[in-house]
């Protein structure tokens, strides 16, 4: 599919100046964005709940950095959103179990592209913008070695940064064709290791501050899943 470049939004969420109105509308959307989650969950039993994860641990690391509610309320939307672009990868990549050619990665790294072009029209004009820059770039790295731009530091949207985190660390959590779960603490362990390379140390602090939080958020949502 040829990408169309993402337009600018044409008119803020923010600015909705009745409180009810924009609280209705952040309903639909959250209700819409949780859809659309559950959707590229259920490709794959292994990311199984990886969208609501992510949404719930950016929405904590927000609210930990005393982000405004709008804000924290966007990046859960965001996190459910995050991985849509997958929609677009053949299943054959995505659940591949061996090492992937690097056609095969490449394919991999447009979903952050794709997703942006597919929730622009519904997403564009909220918040400035701003989920559908989070999306584009959730998988950009702190010291500018991800992609899509190879975005550095803080070019990074903030966002984009917090929900890099919660992606890593949901995804550490879960099993992978090629390895098992890791325990909880080796995971958090991972991420504050990654603090200043892959992710925002000050974003990782604050991660860290509520790591016990997201523990017991994360044992809600799976139940009897229970994480070791
Ligand atoms: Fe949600
Ligand atoms: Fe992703
Ligand atoms: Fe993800």
């Amino acid at each position: 599919m040829e990408l169309m470049p993402i337009s600018a939004p044409s008119s803020s969420f923010a600015e909705l100046s009745d409180e009810r109105v924009q609280r209705a509308v952040l309903r639909s959307l959250h209700s819409f964005a949780e859809s659309l989650g559950n959707a590229i969950d259920a490709k794959d039993h292994c990311t199984c709940l990886h969208s609501e994860e992510v949404a719930i641990i950016s929405q904590a690391i927000g609210m930990q950095l005393d982000l405004s509610k709008l804000e924290t309320r966007l990046l859960h939307i965001a996190g459910h959103l995050h991985d849509i672009g997958k929609i677009g990868v053949p299943d054959a990549i995505l659940k591949k179990s061996g090492a992937l050619t690097d056609d095969e990665y490449a394919e991999i790294k447009r979903h952050p592209q794709l997703g942006a072009e597919i929730v622009a029209p519904v997403m564009g004009a909220v918040g400035n913008g701003e989920i559908v820059k989070v999306i584009l770039h959730h998988h950009e790295r702190f010291d500018g070695r991800g992609y899509p731009d190879g975005l550095k530091m803080y070019d990074i949207p903030l966002g984009a940064r917090i929900i890099a985190v919660a992606d890593s660390f949901s995804a550490m959590l879960q099993n992978r064709p090629y390895r098992a779960a890791m325990t909880y603490e080796d995971a958090v362990t991972e991420i504050v290791q990654c603090a200043g390379t892959q992710f925002d140390p000050e974003i990782v602090t604050a991660f860290f501050e509520i790591k016990d939080n997201v523990r017991e958020l994360l044992q809600t949502i799976r139940g009897f899943d229970v994480l070791i």
